[in-house]
């Protein structure tokens, strides 16, 4: 039975008078892919601000590695490996592909290994090691997402939280990013993936949650998830 990395009990964030998520529970497992799927509007990326500490909680308790963040300052979430990749994946247009990059290691003091990450990286995204002095900002919508895992995975996550990576890619771009998601899976980072393709996220994952106004509605398998008929009607197309 593998170890609880991230526990989130009763979890309540509000705007001002708007309740954006309203009483969430979520666990994941140290390795595991999880998606969290809902509508628009659901609450999606208001929890995964929450998780890193950019948006703070009304009410509730998150349990990193069996801590509370309640008392982490921003810049200590990184350094305890909860990562962000943001919806419109925020790089750095005007910095290199490799500054950008290098930007994802700046909590980092172990220079050897942060090169050794690199090129681990770039192991990751060839594209990336062909154009590692271009600007980041001329780059096509695919290779910015690229950019954009890369830089996370430069600080080493142990939890990474990606926000609608596939959004706004064609379809065979969206392949390739899925494809390099399994590959982080394969390497043991575990992942918590909202994601708007709920049928490929599904595919993806070990198990979902399924948000619907501030409520996660259903917790299953993916494969459950996938074969349920509500869940088809609603989120997958079928
Ligand atoms: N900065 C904000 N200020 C006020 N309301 C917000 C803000 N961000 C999100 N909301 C509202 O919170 C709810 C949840 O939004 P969000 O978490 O972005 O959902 P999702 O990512 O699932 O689309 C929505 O009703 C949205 O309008
Ligand atoms: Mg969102």
């Amino acid at each position: 039975m593998s170890q609880t990395l991230l526990q989130v009990k009763d979890l309540k964030v509000a705007y001002g008078g708007i309740h954006a998520v309203k009483g969430i529970n979520l666990e994941i497992k140290q390795g595991e892919l999880v998606a969290l799927i809902g509508a628009n509007g659901a609450g999606k990326t208001t929890t995964l601000k929450t998780l890193i500490g950019m948006v703070k909680p009304s009410d509730g308790e998150i349990m990193f590695n069996g801590k509370s963040t309640a008392k982490l300052h921003a810049y200590d979430y990184v350094r305890h490996g909860l990562v962000l990749v943001p919806e419109g994946r925020g790089i750095f247009s005007r910095l290199t592909v490799e500054e950008n990059l290098q930007m994802g290691a700046y909590v980092r003091d172990d220079k050897a290994e942060v090169a050794a990450d690199l090129e681990r990286v770039y192991g990751l995204f060839p594209r990336l090691k062909e154009r590692y002095k271009q600007l980041a900002g001329t780059l096509s919508g695919g290779e910015q997402q690229m950019v954009a895992i890369g830089r996370a995975m430069m600080s080493r996550p142990k939890l990474l939280l990606l926000d609608e990576p596939s959004m706004g890619l064609a379809p065979i771009i969206v392949q390739k990013i899925f494809e390099i998601i399994r590959m982080i899976a394969a390497e043991g980072v575990t992942m918590l993936l909202v994601e708007q393709n709920a049928k490929l996220a599904l595919q993806t994952a070990n198990r979902g949650y399924v948000m619907e106004s501030g409520h996660v509605t259903l917790a299953d398998s993916a494969a459950n998830l996938l074969a349920n008929e509500a869940i088809q009607k609603a989120y997958l197309g079928e």
